[in-house]
């Protein structure tokens, strides 16, 4: 039977949190959706999700530079989706990681779009090969947590070209997700869900002929998003009630979206079948974090320990490690592994203290067990970093420090025993200079999932050399970043004035110190680079390199490829990384390793054309196995148009880059826009966001009398409550009502009442 317009209209929202409408013509099968990337995130219902492995996060796999670990660990993840009859991994998140505050940067891999495209290809070709359907998110530039659902960010051409747009270009063109989901933010004034231009870029122009899926709550205007190329609005919501009327307009978007939406569901929608956790892998993860773990410093070879030496393993996180975040990603894990557990497996003689509390505090008591512990040790480890689940979705980061009680507990292990070992653990980069000055020996662990406790006694003990480079720079300070002038001022409007400057092409161009840079790790093994070769085809370029590892140790090492060009007529970074490859040799081994980089990578903005073009003339190719250590180079010419060179005398502040104030005046010269977004509304509606109310007249009572409904709803649950009321703060109405807990309508329509007097 064939269906009509409102049946049709009704497909395009979920039938409930996780699940899709499905045509009648397929009646029988179910499609499922379920949150990723760390693992299977299986709702039972709103208070309870099944367990299954979490694995390493994302921000810790991309250190591994390798494309393969990360396939292999999201086809397991793929194959346990299935085993339960769900069909859509809401996995990779692949955002660029601008802000080193935003709380969600763990389920992010990078500061660079090559290593996060490659890596969400990897990701999404794991899933997709498994039989489960992948949703690449959120499309675009959602990384800023605060103010995710209201924020426009406001990025000149050059920077979304090079930098936002590439690493989805590379995932969607190259990993061929069956599914993409919208972000909830705005971009040059657009939501995403609204916005034509961005929806059809994926389609006419990477090959995307999936289904479009909004992020939670995250539509608007719902008839201007069908219009604009949406699929699917998730979760289920009432707006399409507003749309029945509207079905001649809609008419066209119809067509296409059941189209998409059948196709979809034809290929990855189960019939109803008995559930079954499987949890294969878990050997997997700890080989992950082993692999992803980066070496930063290695004083008088201080790493690794041998098994007989003498330890004291201090820090409270070797009981109750930051091995996830909070937020959608977080899966139920089976079997979180401890460190002070694991290492005796590997080390004989080791004595624990936690040095500090599970709020990383310590006092006296702490103290004096500390003193007790590292005396006449030969080795001190001492496990600090973030405090488990305190990064998260739904807000950035208040600053990048360390806990004050952790590094109180170091300072006093330190003024005893100098010989200390720090194992860092934390979603995104952290204050360190004091630890560096305490430390001659520092491992990062990212957040390695539920296993990471092994892969961290693999690495200590030795069994397995480090080869983990950082994906991301560890600046000195927050105030050493690009954005930090012009970060949280407005929540509105977001102005990315330092345009394509973020990360390490910021700070590598301005020559600020850093605490570690982006591409750097040392392992217990060293590399010979020979011979390279560069050739340039039609469509590609293609290094080879010979690679010895001249060291005592066996083990794995990245191989980066990055490129320099000197003379050019628009700005850019000193170096960039276009490609990697990761290699296992055993002792005095070697390989030719072959790289091959679309050309595509090498294009710039040409703000003439308003297109991305390779520039013509000499570029220096750079290879090696961190990112201070290119020892080899080449110069290689590539035949192309020469850009306009008035760029330079029009902007010579972004060719010549002095400090990270990036005045607005300045950008407007590369952003040539108008917008300014006002999402503040003079009126409560479901638009308006939490933290507005109290500029509205009554505000403070309409605010208080919400306060109540929650402290009902979680009557008992302190914690839950505080949560909620910080939760909410950013979030316009539409978005309470998908995600507070309090559904009925009544409570809103009495908060908007009190505020517009009706
Ligand atoms: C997050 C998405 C997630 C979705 C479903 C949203 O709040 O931004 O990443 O997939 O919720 O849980």
């Amino acid at each position: 039977m064939a269906l009509s317009s409102k049946d049709k209209l009704n497909l395009t929202v979920g039938k409930d949190n996780w699940f899709l409408n499905v045509p009648s013509n397929l009646k029988g099968k179910r499609l499922r959706t379920c949150d990723g990337p760390l693992g299977v995130r299986e709702e039972k219902d709103y208070t309870y999700t099944y367990p299954s492995i979490c694995f390493p996060s994302p921000a810790s796999l991309a250190s591994s530079f390798d494309k393969k670990l990360v396939y292999d660990i999201n086809k397991e993840i793929g194959k346990e989706a299935k085993n339960r009859g769900i069909s859509v991994m809401l996995s990779p998140g692949i955002n660029i990681k601008r802000n080193t505050l935003c709380g969600r940067n763990f389920e992010y891999f990078s500061e660079d779009p090559v290593l996060s495209g490659l890596m969400a290809k990897s990701a999404i070709r794991g899933l997709e090969e498994s039989g489960s359907a992948a949703c690449v998110k959120h499309y675009l530039l959602n990384n800023f947590e605060n103010s995710r659902f209201n924020i426009s960010h406001n990025v000149d051409d050059k920077a979304l070209n090079e930098i936002y747009l590439k690493n989805f270009m590379i995932a969607i063109k190259e990993g061929k997700p069956s599914s993409i989901m919208t972000s909830y933010n705005l971009v040059n004034g657009k939501y995403i869900s609204e916005s034509k231009e961005f929806l059809d870029l994926p389609r006419n122009k990477w090959g995307f002929s999936g289904l479009y899926i909004s992020d939670w709550g995250g539509v608007r205007d719902k008839k201007t998003a069908l219009l604009s190329g949406l699929d699917v609005e998730m979760p289920h919501s009432n707006k399409n009630d507003e749309l029945v009327d509207q079905l001649d307009d809609l008419s066209e978007s119809l067509e296409r979206t059941t189209k998409n939406i059948t196709k979809f569901i034809k290929k990855y929608g189960y019939r109803e079948k008995e559930r079954k956790d499987v949890n294969n892998g878990r050997d997997l993860a700890s080989y992950a974090v082993a692999n992803s773990i980066i070496l930063l410093k290695n004083e008088e070879n201080i790493l690794p320990i041998g098994k007989p030496e003498k330890i004291a393993l201090i820090g409270h996180l070797a009981e109750e490690p930051c091995y996830a975040g909070y937020g959608s990603s977080q899966v139920t894990p089976i079997n979180v592994l401890r460190l002070k557990d694991r290492l005796i497996k590997y080390i004989d003689n080791i004595s624990y203290t936690p040095g500090y509390d599970k709020d990383g505090k310590t006092n006296d008591k702490f103290l004096e067990k500390i003193e007790e512990c590292v005396k006449g040790k030969e080795k001190v480890v001492f496990v600090l970093g973030a405090l488990p689940f305190h990064e998260g979705e739904g807000w950035d980061r208040g600053n990048m420090e360390i806990p004050r009680g952790m590094l109180v507990a170091l300072a006093k292990a330190y003024s005893i025993n100098p010989n200390i070992i720090v194992l860092l653990e934390a979603g995104s980069p952290l204050e360190i200079e004091d630890v560096k000055k305490y430390a001659k020996g520092i491992l990062l662990s990212y957040m390695g999932g539920e296993m990471m406790a092994e892969g961290e006694a693999l690495v200590l003990s030795g069994k397995v050399s480090p080869s983990g480079r950082l994906a991301e720079t560890w600046p000195k300070s927050f105030k050493d970043s690009p954005i930090y002038y012009n970060y949280n001022r407005d929540i509105y409007n977001l102005y990315q004035t330092e345009s394509i400057y973020v990360g390490y092409r910021y700070y590598d161009k301005a020559k600020i110190d850093v605490s570690y840079p982006f591409g750097y790790g040392l392992s217990y093994s060293k590399f010979l680079f020979t011979k390279l070769k560069c050739r340039i085809s039609k469509k590609e370029l293609i290094a080879k390199v010979t690679v010895k590892n001249i060291g005592d140790v066996s083990q794995s090492t990245p191989i980066m490829l990055y490129i320099s060009k000197e003379d050019s007529n628009t700005f850019r970074p000193i170096k960039e990384l276009i490609g990697f490859e990761k290699v296992f040799l055993n002792k005095n081994e070697k390989k030719r390793i072959k790289i091959s980089v679309p050309l595509d990578y090498l294009k710039v903005y040409d703000f003439d054309t308003k297109d991305m073009v390779l520039e013509d003339g000499e570029y220096i190719l750079l290879i090696g196995d961190s990112s201070v250590n290119l020892s080899l180079n080449k110069t290689f010419t590539l035949k192309g148009v020469t850009l306009n060179k008035d760029l330079k005398a029009k902007v010579p502040e972004y060719f010549y880059i002095k400090d990270n104030k990036f005045p607005l005046s300045s950008f407007k010269r590369i952003f040539d826009n108008d917008i300014n977004h006002d999402g503040s509304s003079k009126k409560a509606d479901w638009n308006t966001v939490f933290k507005n109310l109290t500029s509205l007249p009554n505000g403070r009572l309409a605010r208080d009398t919400f306060y109540k409904a929650i402290e009902e709803l979680y009557k008992g649950d302190d914690e839950r409550i505080e949560r909620s009321k910080r939760d909410i703060q950013y979030f316009p109405f539409r978005i309470i009502k998908t995600f507070s807990g309090i559904q009925n309508d009544e409570i809103f329509k009495l908060i908007f009442s009190i505020v517009n007097g009706e």
